[in-house]
């Protein structure tokens, strides 16, 4: 068995790798540790994959058996791995519902062992990882009473979570579970502050479920205060010219957790591509403003590529290619901010388009969370508590990238065209969805003013909007604009309440547009 090392949980997580260890000495037959009663398999038209571990001999058979209580509905002859002790199967491709019973059985010359999964459900499954915003339990947000006290409406939304493990080798099977597969409950939705389960994992399945009404399967594998370094693979990291193992972590409250290279991937996410996903949502990226801040537009869509290829693979082609990918960008941490790292990542988890999906990000869907920052947290002002509204943005671009509903509307106005009108020192900005205007500023609106080589940035008004446009008067330097840009500010507006938003109440994301070699940009 490979190396692993664990941190928190420590305790908890002794007695798993012990198991492990008992487990890989008799080989019995079982099934790789993220399968387990009361789980959700990827429904059709892909088809799941369950693996396991049998007994060494080379000539045992297994077969996967599906039946509800009434008869045997599919029977499977898994493909064995003669050398090791692994069996695999692709299970026939099954419609949503259930409960099932999954029975494998293994025949060798010792006799016959079996082991059952009850309990089985076919839907959605959707893997959720990230940093702490990821991690924060339904506990912590708002409203979270009722929203415990309602998470036993919803027992066909199921859940699991990986424990925290790092480990400098790619891991076959997961070392520890934090949260084995479950029925939603109180205990289990707020067990702690930042353990599990996740508040935005949840919400987002609970919200496709009420839409979907069949179930969905929820695999959280997060990890507070950790760059995306660690839950890179070498090659991806490779692919942006990180070889070396990453360095120049600042101290910071944003690196809390581990930062070496690859270590969350090989741990925590690798064992995991081996099963059937339907999509995955990503809520991670503070730790990046202050670790490889300018690499992110390259680091952030190599991972994505990365997972949909390994994922693919993996599951012998049963997850789609081209998943969907969902994340979040970036919310807020303070107020009055020196810089303008989290505007930054902000525009790198985009590739620096703006908006996706783009051509270096296809199939992507990002919930904008600029307007939902929380001075006030008790967890910390990086730590916001609406996460009802992220996880909804975020339900909202699954419905349009990964359910087709291709009317959905689940991004903010972005500018189709800019029109700098010199004489009248005045900025047309042109959108192609209609705007809802929330609040006319005069600073979120900002123009680069072209001198001694560099840029220049002065607020300019917002004076009025139609339904498509919006009037920016009052620009200082008509003549040597060459550059326009909007909420480039960690905390760009109070809550709810940036200017733009559309009329589905989206708002707009942030962006830096400038003139050159920009066809969208005119002047007159
Ligand atoms: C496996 O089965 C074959 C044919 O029945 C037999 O020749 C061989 O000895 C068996 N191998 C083991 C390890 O039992
Ligand atoms: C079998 O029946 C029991 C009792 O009626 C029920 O709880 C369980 O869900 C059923 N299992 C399957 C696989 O249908
Ligand atoms: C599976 O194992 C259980 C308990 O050991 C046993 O009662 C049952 O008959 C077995 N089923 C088969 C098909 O071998
Ligand atoms: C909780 O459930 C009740 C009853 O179905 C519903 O009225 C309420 O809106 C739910 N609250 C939340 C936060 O989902
Ligand atoms: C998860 O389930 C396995 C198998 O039943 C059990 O051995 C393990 O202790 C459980 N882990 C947790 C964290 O509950
Ligand atoms: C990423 O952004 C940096 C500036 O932060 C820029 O220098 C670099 O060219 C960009 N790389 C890619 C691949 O877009
Ligand atoms: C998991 O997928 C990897 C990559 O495709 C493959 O090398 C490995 O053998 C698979 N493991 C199992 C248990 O199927
Ligand atoms: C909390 O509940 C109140 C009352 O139902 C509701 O108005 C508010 O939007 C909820 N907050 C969040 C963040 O969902
Ligand atoms: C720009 O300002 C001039 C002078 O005030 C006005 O005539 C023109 O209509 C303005 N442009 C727009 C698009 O409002
Ligand atoms: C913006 O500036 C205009 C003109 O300078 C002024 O009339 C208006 O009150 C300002 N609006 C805000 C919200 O500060
Ligand atoms: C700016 O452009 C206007 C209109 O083309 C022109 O009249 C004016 O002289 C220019 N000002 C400067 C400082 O170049």
């Amino acid at each position: 068995m490979a190396k692993a090392s664990s941190r928190a949980p420590l305790l908890p997580l002794l007695p798993v790798l012990l198991l492990a260890w008992a487990w890989e000495a008799d080989a019995a037959l079982r099934v790789a540790s993220y399968y387990g009663d009361h789980m959700v398999l990827q429904k059709e038209p892909s088809r799941a994959v369950i693996w396991g571990y049998k007994d060494a001999d080379a000539n045992a058979t297994v077969t996967v058996t599906i039946s509800n209580n009434q008869s045997t509905l599919k029977k499977h002859t898994a493909e064995v791995e003669e050398k090791s002790k692994i069996w695999r199967v692709l299970l026939s491709p099954m419609a949503q519902g259930g409960p099932y019973n999954i029975e494998i059985q293994q025949a060798y010359k010792k006799g016959i062992s079996n082991v059952t999964l009850k309990d089985v459900y076919f839907g959605d499954v959707w893997l959720c990882s990230g940093q702490s915003n990821m991690e924060m339990t339904v506990s912590q947000i708002f409203n979270a009473t009722e929203e415990l006290k309602n998470a036993s409406d919803f027992p066909l939304v199921r859940v699991f979570a990986a424990a925290h493990v790092e480990s400098v080798e790619e891991l076959q099977d997961l070392a520890g579970i934090q949260l084995n597969w479950s029925i939603p409950k109180a205990e289990i939705l707020g067990h702690g502050d930042f353990s599990y389960f996740s508040a935005v994992c949840w919400l987002f399945g609970r919200y496709l479920f009420e839409k979907l009404n069949y179930p969905i399967g929820l695999i959280e594998s997060s990890w507070g205060g950790t760059p995306i370094e660690t839950w890179s693979s070498k090659k991806a990291l490779q692919d942006c010219g990180l070889s070396k193992r990453s360095e120049n972590a600042r101290s910071s409250e944003l690196i809390s957790g581990p930062k070496e290279s690859s270590i969350l991937w090989n741990a925590m996410i690798r064992p995991l591509v081996n099963m059937t996903i339907h999509g995955v949502i990503w809520y991670q990226g503070e730790a990046n403003t202050v670790m490889n801040m300018d690499l992110y537009n390259c680091t952030f869509p190599a991972l994505i590529d990365d997972w949909r290829k390994t994922f693919h693979e993996g599951s012998q082609r049963q997850t789609q290619r081209y998943f969907p990918f969902g994340f979040v960008q970036l919310c807020t941490e303070h107020q009055l901010h020196p810089d303008d790292t989290f505007s930054v990542i902000r525009w790198h988890q985009t590739a620096d388009f703006g908006f996706v999906p783009n051509k270096k990000m296809p199939n992507t869907f990002m919930a904008v969370t600029i307007d939902l920052g929380d001075e006030n947290s008790p967890y910390g002002s990086i730590h916001p508590r609406d996460k009802q509204s992220v996880a909804y943005r975020l339900y909202l671009g699954a419905l349009a990238l990964a359910y087709a509903e291709k009317s959905t509307v689940f991004q903010g106005p972005y500018p189709q065209n800019i029109q700098v009108d010199v004489l009248h020192k005045n900025i047309t900005v042109t959108y192609e969805e209609s705007i809802l205007l929330r609040n006319l500023d005069n600073k979120t609106f900002e123009v680069c003013c072209f001198s001694m080589e560099t840029c220049k940035w002065n607020p300019v008004t917002m004076s009025s909007a139609s339904s498509h446009t919006v009037i920016l008067r009052n620009v200082i330097c008509p003549n040597t604009t060459v550059g326009l840009r909007y909420a480039w500010n960690e905390w760009p507006c109070q809550y709810r309440l940036c200017p733009l938003y559309n009329t589905q109440e989206l708002p707009a994301p942030p962006f830096v547009l400038f003139s050159l070699n920009n066809p969208e940009w005119t002047v007159v």
